[in-house]
């Protein structure tokens, strides 16, 4: 039985972490991003200088931001290629003044190209107004074809033009997901945002931002990030891991998909249905077909499942695959790691139609079944940071719970 200690990481590191923002932190808006505090505190917690330490949800880098600053090799995998973009340009050492040189190429390319012929309407053209739209794509297709660009400049432009979209969009900025408010109706429905300039603005942020991280790192350990399921880790990562620190999606807590629709949408010209078949792959997303209840692997939490499964049956099935999900990401993890290698997996529990859900609990069962030994466990309060924003069942998660597994005992 472990202790549970209550603790607030950003009081522990006010002193050492600027509450502003340092390196390539606040560079994106990704949604349900792990602040860098606590990023900061697992991979000290569970490595040493040297270590590799892998995150298999990896979203817009947080963990690999800072193991670099730790001087910690690292390697990200994330099913949605908007996050992996991100995590690459943040993580990403680069030449400013090249990148710049890239920029101004591909908006002088774009102003020719911009009266190619535009492709048919579709769900997208709600989001800009036509001539914003009409400037996006044609950025986003000169990046695509340009020849005499590396992958690694390629994937740091694209990466801006990432972050530029929904600056340009009619969406309210605040919000993780595409929403027009009230507000966004009175001051950005209409109004035509200029690309090329947001696309200038964000690529000048990349440059102070990553030059800050140069600045921060002695040495720099290098980092990979791959696009991929974390279900099927080994097919990435090799065995030898020291240790994985992680933050899974919440139960039903965020569509990662739809919030980076319009993103996709522009960089990767896809459809509207094929965001939803992407979202069906997100763990805990509650989209795409279910599969059979697996009844045994949730045999130790009958009493809240049942209750559940009684009121909403595709509720209790999509906390059932939800919990399938995180054991297999575990079974992989065991089996990577090296011996007495070390975890951080950062959970929340839900609410689910009146049900308390107390995922936590439940994670450090399937650990312990999977052959992992409980050695901390640590609760931080989400007080005054962006929460992710409630689905329809109406979940609200207040603390996020750090269990710390080692392999063996
Ligand atoms: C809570 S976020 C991680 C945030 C990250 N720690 C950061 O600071 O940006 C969870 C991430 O898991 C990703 N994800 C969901 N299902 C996945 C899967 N099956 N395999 C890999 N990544 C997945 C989502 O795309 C999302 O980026």
């Amino acid at each position: 039985m472990v202790d549970v200690r209550a603790v607030s990481l950003r009081a522990m590191y006010a002193a050492t972490v600027p509450r502003n923002g340092y390196a390539t932190h606040r560079w994106d808006k990704y949604p349900a991003k792990m602040i860098p505090e606590m990023a900061r505190f697992a991979i000290e917690r569970v490595s040493d200088a040297g270590d590799l330490v892998v995150d298999p949800f990896c979203g817009c880098g947080t963990v690999q931001v800072e193991g670099s600053l730790l001087g910690r090799p690292t390697l990200g995998i994330d099913v949605n290629p908007i996050a992996v973009l991100l995590a690459r340009a943040k993580s990403a050492r680069f030449d400013a003044g090249r990148l710049r040189r890239h920029a101004t190429e591909a908006i002088e390319g774009a102003r020719r190209n911009r009266h190619a012929e535009a492709p048919p309407s579709c769900w997208v053209d709600y989001w800009f107004t036509r001539a914003t739209l009409g400037k996006l794509r044609a950025l986003a297709s000169t990046i695509e074809s340009r020849e005499r660009i590396s992958v690694k400049y390629r994937d740091l432009l694209r990466a801006c033009l990432a972050v530029a979209v929904r600056r340009c969009s009619r969406a309210d900025p605040r919000s993780p997901k595409p929403f027009i408010s009230a507000r966004a109706r009175s001051t950005r429905v209409g109004r035509h945002f200029d690309p090329f300039a947001h696309f200038v603005e964000v690529v000048e942020e990349l440059c102070v931002a990553g030059g800050d991280l140069q600045k921060r790192m002695a040495s720099p350990p290098g980092t990979v990030t791959i696009q991929g399921d974390a279900r099927h880790m080994d097919v990435y990562v090799d065995p030898s891991v020291d240790a994985f620190v992680t933050s899974p999606p919440y139960l039903s807590a965020q569509d990662y998909f739809r919030s980076t629709k319009l993103e996709l949408a522009i960089l990767g010209s896809i459809s509207g249905d094929e965001v939803r078949l992407l979202g069906s792959r997100i763990l805990g997303s509650g989209r795409g077909r279910r599969p059979r209840v697996d009844w045994d692997c949730v045999g130790w939490c009958p009493a809240a499942v049942s209750r559940l499964s009684s009121k909403d049956p595709r509720a209790a099935a999509d906390v059932n695959s939800y919990l399938v999900g995180i054991r297999d990401v575990l079974r992989g993890m065991h089996a990577l790691l090296r011996p007495g290698g070390m975890v951080c997996m950062v959970v929340g529990n839900s609410t689910l139609r009146g049900e308390s859900l107390s995922v936590h609990r439940w994670v450090v069962r399937i650990g312990s079944a999977v052959g992992f030994s409980l050695f901390d466990h640590v609760v931080d309060r989400i007080r005054d940071r962006r929460i992710p924003p409630s689905r329809s069942h109406g979940t609200i998660i207040e603390n996020e719970h750090l269990l710390f597994f080692k392999k063996g005992t």
